[in-house]
């Protein structure tokens, strides 16, 4: 492959589809691996520096050396793919925005744990000791549009007099977390974000509100991580049956939240063997006690409830609903109590989107349970945040030993929640997109959003 033929194709393709067809190139060409891995390394160099300056217009950190390295001219405003539409503008609603790349980004990430108060020690990652920052570095590109630069005080104008809710298992909260480190970013006087009961942020079950009180919103956790309710079961109930999980019933806590303006559920990572009937929590319906009913089979009627109570309970006019999809989980060799790890790994799986068929078919039950009000008058009543398949690609982002100081024994990792900053900012980058396109429907004067 001539220096020529290599430029003209750093212009034409796109990081990922360059990386994937240098990786094909090292394995159908064995004598071509050592030219490849040198390509490979100043491919990488460039990629890193033509993000770098392509994101000139959007406000991001430029060397201006960079664009001559090499010989090679990165020209910001010819990226060497075609110009993305902006989402936010007139024309860019019909991008998927969950379908695109990660790309590197300098000008990440978006804070810095240390500046946050907000987080669980789990999630302090870079604090604990993990001696890599590269899992911070990831932007989330659609394919065909680009998505608006998270504004922290633009977010909270939004929200001002308003009440924004999580409500879920615990990577519900990692992202709750996450969301609180960033809007509170552009708070500066921190006494000023607090929580309403005085709860600590640490161990605290149940659910935490947490007031800006400059905007006079909150940003609620709600624990219920079947998102139905689980409670000792009738005195008659068969033996071995400790809890059950009424799947007609939606968690206790709905009545708190129902009426916030904004709900993101979640519920996944439960919904096991393990962690139900294993553990003597059976299902019921009505005052019955099903001994026999499968774990799939109770969380598709689960979901069922859930949507429909949205339906019914939730006044969707005002209140914008999210059901955030389930995030990979990524143990190699074993799994969490067998000794699993993924505290190797430092890079995203650029060309490839892993779609677990555990997930697929949580997915699915997901789907199901939406289309069953599909032809309702509002159509967009709840919006899916399909973060499940670009999540896939992010082994590297887990909080792995790096979940307490000092770092856990190596066959003790956590390859389920994620280090902050990381993963879940990009699911709240794309709450704040969808959050913002409706806010423009919503609004004459939302001329602001583009600038
Ligand atoms: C960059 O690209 C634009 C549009 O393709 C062109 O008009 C401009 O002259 C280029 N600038 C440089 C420095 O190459
Ligand atoms: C503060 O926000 C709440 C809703 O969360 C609202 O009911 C209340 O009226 C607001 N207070 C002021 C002073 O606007
Ligand atoms: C921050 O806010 C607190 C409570 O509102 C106030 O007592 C304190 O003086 C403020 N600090 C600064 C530096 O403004
Ligand atoms: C639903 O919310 C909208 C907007 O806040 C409000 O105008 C409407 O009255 C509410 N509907 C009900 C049934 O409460
Ligand atoms: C998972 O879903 C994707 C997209 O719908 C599909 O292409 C893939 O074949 C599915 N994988 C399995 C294992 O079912
Ligand atoms: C869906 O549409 C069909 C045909 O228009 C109608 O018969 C059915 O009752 C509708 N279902 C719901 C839940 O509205
Ligand atoms: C738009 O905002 C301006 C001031 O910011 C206000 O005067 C005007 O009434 C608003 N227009 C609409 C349609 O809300």
């Amino acid at each position: 492959m001539s220096e020529n033929q290599s430029q003209v194709e750093l212009h034409k393709l796109s990081y990922a589809e360059t990386i994937k067809k240098i990786k094909g190139l090292q394995l159908f060409e064995p004598s071509f691996r050592i030219l490849g891995f040198v390509f490979l390394t100043i491919l990488v160099t460039c990629s890193f520096l033509y993000f770098d300056y392509g994101d000139l217009g959007r406000g991001f950190r430029v060397s201006v050396q960079s664009g001559t390295f090499l010989g090679l001219n990165f020209n910001g405003s010819s990226r060497g793919v075609e110009e993305k539409v902006e989402f936010l503008s007139e024309n860019g609603g019909s991008c998927d925005v969950f379908e695109g790349d990660w790309v590197w980004d300098e000008s990440y990430p978006l804070y810095e744990s240390r500046d946050c108060s907000f987080l669980d020690g789990g999630f302090r990652c870079s604090e604990n000791g993990r001696p890599d920052l590269s899992y911070t570095k990831w932007r989330w590109q659609p394919k065909a549009c680009n998505l608006p630069r998270f504004d922290a005080k633009l977010m909270l104008e939004k929200l001002r007099n308003k009440r924004l809710a999580f409500v879920g298992d615990s990577i519900g909260r990692n992202q709750w977390e996450s969301l609180l480190c960033m809007l509170s970013s552009a708070v500066s006087n921190k006494s000023n974000v607090y929580e309403v009961n005085g709860n600590p942020i640490t161990k605290h079950k149940g659910f935490l509100i947490f007031k800006f009180v400059d905007y006079n919103c909150t940003v609620e956790y709600y624990r219920a991580p079947f998102l139905v309710s689980q409670g000792r079961p009738a005195a008659n109930s068969p033996s071995g049956v400790r809890m059950t999980l009424k799947l007609d019933i939606v968690d206790w806590s709905c009545l708190q939240w129902r009426n916030a303006d904004i709900l993101i559920l979640n519920t996944g990572h439960w919904w096991n063997y393990e962690k139900t009937i294993r553990a003597g929590s059976y299902f019921q319906e009505g005052s019955e006690v099903k001994m026999d009913m499968q774990v799939d089979t109770a969380y598709h009627k689960a979901l069922i409830t859930v949507v429909d109570y949205i339906h019914h309970e939730v006044n969707t006019t005002k209140t914008q609903v999210f059901f955030r999809t389930s995030a990979p989980v990524h143990y190699r060799g074993g799994n969490w109590k067998t000794g699993g790890g993924c505290h190797m790994e430092t890079l995203p799986e650029l060309d490839a989107a892993l779609n677990p068929s555990d997930i697929n078919s949580s997915y699915s039950a997901l789907v199901d349970a939406l289309s069953a009000h599909s032809n309702t008058s509002n159509e967009n009543t709840i919006e899916v945040l399909y973060i499940t398949s670009m999540t896939s690609r992010r082994k590297d982002g887990h909080s792995s030993i790096y979940q307490s100081n000092p770092p856990s024994a190596l066959n003790r990792q956590d390859c389920s929640h994620w280090c902050l900053p990381g993963v879940p900012d990009t699911w709240n980058e794309l709450l704040y997109t969808l959050f913002m396109k409706r806010q423009a429907a919503h609004s004459a004067n939302s001329s602001t959003l583009y600038k």
